[in-house]
Order: structure tokens, then sequence, then C-alpha cells
């Protein structure tokens, strides 16, 4: 088919689809767009994305090619500890498997004992984050991946030592010759490790079903809920869309805890004064799995955070001005968090990587 006839082809096409879409009732042309990700709702004045389901095409970078083995080679790196200096701490030992491939710990505790200061945020549906980090310092998964390796307080080890660790084990020796067509390399490590964290992805939750048309997936209470989410507790403002983010940074006024004595949060990539202590809105898909919450672990459990929500968010001088006490009755609360447990994806099922000798 040449050009042109294939620009025909995609004009009828769109004008076919739109014609469709133009003919059907109200209920259905919501349903496309809800289904699609495009549906706006109005909340407090302001157009936001409803939120909805997650699209079914994994967005991959054009650059990491090979996609497929890249998968298998990097789950085996994603749980080998031999990526880190004492060899004990893999990524697996901060983002775990069956405990919401987050971190219970408040901060977590990296090689030596040493700790961080900040929560480990879940490896669910990192793959649809604009940026990586509660600070948004990172852009894509590969460029993350490298992180972890080399932070003194997780993994603690060099570039140079995991490359030339790898490259003396044979069955990484010989799956990156398969894979890359090279030796071990850091750019291949970060390739395949992205390309496995993209496949671990939260979806198929009670919500989801109730979206897509079973009316029954979700208890009533979680139905009232969701109202409650988009309307009078106003959740929607920043857990928006079909991630439930919008991908934003806010200040939520969250008291510090842990060893950081203060953390500045988004003002350290921006140094824009209004960004001081805000952090970027997390996923709220698989929210019950993934205790503690907010990037210092401050509450220990979904009650708390709903409790803290609804006096306004903490004090600060920088608070978001979306943050207002909601005067939700115990009874809304109770609602609210029902509808929280409805995220909780369908499970992921699992076994652990053989890792080379
Ligand atoms: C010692 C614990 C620890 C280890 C080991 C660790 N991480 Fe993390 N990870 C964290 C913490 C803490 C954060 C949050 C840091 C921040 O925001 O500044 C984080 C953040 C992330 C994020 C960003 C998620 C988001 O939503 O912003 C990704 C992705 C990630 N880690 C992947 C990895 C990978 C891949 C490895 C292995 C190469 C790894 N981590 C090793 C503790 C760890
Ligand atoms: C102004 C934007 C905004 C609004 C409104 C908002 N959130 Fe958040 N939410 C955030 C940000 C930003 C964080 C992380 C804050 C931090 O760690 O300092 C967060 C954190 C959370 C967490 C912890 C997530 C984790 O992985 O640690 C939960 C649960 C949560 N919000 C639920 C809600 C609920 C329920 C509502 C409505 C009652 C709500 N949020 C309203 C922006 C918002």
């Amino acid at each position: 088919m040449n050009m042109q006839k294939k620009f025909q082809v995609a004009l009828l096409l769109l004008f076919g689809v739109t014609f469709v879409y133009q003919g059907s009732s109200i209920a259905q042309q919501e349903l496309v767009l809800s289904l699609t990700g495009k549906r706006t709702i109005d909340v407090a004045g302001i157009r936001i994305p409803d939120i909805g389901l997650l699209p079914t095409a994994i967005p991959v970078p054009a650059t990491n090619l090979n996609y497929k083995q890249k998968i298998k080679l990097g789950k085996q790196l994603y749980f080998d500890g031999r990526l880190s200096q004492n060899g004990a701490i893999s990524c697996a030992f901060c983002h775990t498997p069956g405990l919401g491939f987050a971190d219970p710990k408040q901060v977590s505790i990296g090689v030596g004992g040493k700790q961080g200061g900040r929560q480990a945020p879940t490896i669910y549906n990192t793959v649809f984050n604009p940026v990586q980090f509660w600070d948004g310092r990172a852009g894509s998964l590969e460029e993350q991946a490298i992180g972890p390796i080399v932070n003194p307080v997780e993994m603690a080890e060099t570039h140079e030592n995991v490359v030339d660790k790898l490259n003396n084990i044979q069955g990484y020796v010989e799956q990156f010759q398969a894979v890359f067509g090279t030796a071990v390399s850091m750019q291949g490590i970060a390739e395949a490790i992205a390309a496995y964290e993209r496949t671990i992805i939260s979806t198929n939750s009670p919500f989801d079903q109730y979206v897509l048309g079973d009316k029954t997936a979700m208890s009533e209470k979680a139905q009232r809920g969701m109202d409650l989410f988009k309307g009078k507790a106003r959740c929607i403002l920043c857990h928006n869309g079909s991630n439930f983010t919008d991908n934003q940074f806010h200040n939520l006024g969250v008291p510090q805890v842990g060893p950081m004595k203060e953390d500045l949060g988004r003002y350290y990539v921006t140094r824009r004064p209004e960004d001081t202590g805000a952090f970027k809105t997390p996923t709220l898909r698989s929210i019950d799995e993934t205790a503690p919450y907010m990037h210092d672990g401050a509450f220990k459990t979904l009650e708390e955070v709903v409790d803290f929500l609804d006096n306004g968010g903490g004090k600060n001088p920088n608070l978001s001005p979306m943050m207002k006490p909601l005067d939700l009755s115990k009874e809304e609360k109770n609602h609210l968090i029902a509808f929280l447990m409805a995220l909780k994806g369908e499970e992921i099922p699992f076994e652990f990587p053989t890792l080379p000798e």
C-alpha cells in the first residue's frame, strides 16, 4: 500500500469510529471514554481525568530492543544479591514480591545495616510513571535501575565491580551475548531490569471489574467510598487517571519522621521554593499491600492516612492549597477505606528465578 492509500484507509477508519461513536447512546459514549481513559470530570470547579482502566498496551521505549529476552534476564538480576557490595542486597530485598513489591520497613536498610531516609515505593505500575522516585529525579526505569546499585545506603557497589563480577558468571556472560551481543555492561543490566519491572502491573481489581460493567464486583460500601473519593473527600484532585495519580508533586504536610531531619522533596530537583516538601503523588492501586505509607513511612495503616487527610493534612508553611479539612464521619471513612481495598489488583503468579552460577 502506498502512503496515500494508507492515509485514505486511516481516514475511513477514523470516520467509521466517529460515526459509530456519534450514533451510540450517551451511556455507550461514556463507556468508550472511560475505557480509553479519556473521560474527564468536574471536581471543585477543575476539569480532571476520571479514574478508570489502565491502558492494555504497555509503553516501552523504542531504544530498548529485544524486549522479550531481556525480561527473563532482568528478573534474574532483580533477585540477585551479587549486584550489591556484600552479595546480599538485591532489588527484591526492598521491593519484595508478596509484600506488594515494596518494603514493610519504615525506611529501607541497605548494605551494612545503613538506613536511607525514605520509604521504598512499590514497583507495581512504575511502567506508567513519567518520572521515578518520591522527588521525580529519575526519568526512565532504565535510568533509575542504575541508581540503587551505587547508592551507599542501598547496594553500595561500584559499576566497575558489578560488571566485573557478572562477567565472571558464565550464565550471565552467555545470556548477555545472546541478548545484547556484548559482554555484561551497565547499560545492559539497566535495560534488562527495566524490562522485567514493566511486567509488574497491578490491574484487574474489583474496581476495574466494576468499571467494565460487573456492578457486583465492588461492595456497596466500596461504591459509596468511590463517590466520596470523587466527591466530598476530593482525593481525585490528585489521585486521578487510570493509575490514580496526576504524576505531580504536592506538599501534604506529612510529619517528618525517621533518620532525616527535614526532607525538601521536589525542591532538590527544581530548586523552586514552592516545591519545598512536595512529593510525587503515588499510585493507589494495590495500596493495602504496601504499608507503611508516605515518603517517610509516617503512617502504618490506611486508617491513619485517612484521619490525617480528613484533618486537611499537616501543618506546613508550604501546604498545598488543595488540602482542606473534609469533615468525614466515621462511616464515611470506612467506606473510603473499603474503596481503597477494592483497588487491589489480581494476584501475579510468581516464581523465584534460578540464578546462574
Ligand atoms: C536498600 C533498599 C533498596 C534497594 C536494595 C533498592 N531500592 Fe529501589 N527504592 C528504595 C527507596 C528507599 C526508594 C525511594 C527513594 C527516593 O524516592 O528517593 C526506591 C525507589 C525505587 C523506584 C522508584 C519508584 C517510584 O514510584 O518512584 C524504583 C523503580 C526502584 N526503586 C527500583 C529498584 C531496583 C530496580 C533496584 C535494584 C537495582 C532497587 N530499587 C533497589 C529502596 C531500595
Ligand atoms: C493535594 C493532592 C492530594 C490529595 C487531595 C490527596 N492525596 Fe493522597 N497523596 C498525595 C501525595 C503527594 C502523597 C505522598 C505525600 C508524601 O509522602 O509526603 C499522597 C499519599 C497518599 C497515600 C499513601 C501512599 C503510599 O504509597 O505511601 C494514600 C493511601 C493516599 N494518599 C490516599 C489519599 C486519599 C484516600 C485521599 C482523599 C481523602 C487523598 N489521598 C487525597 C496527594 C494527594
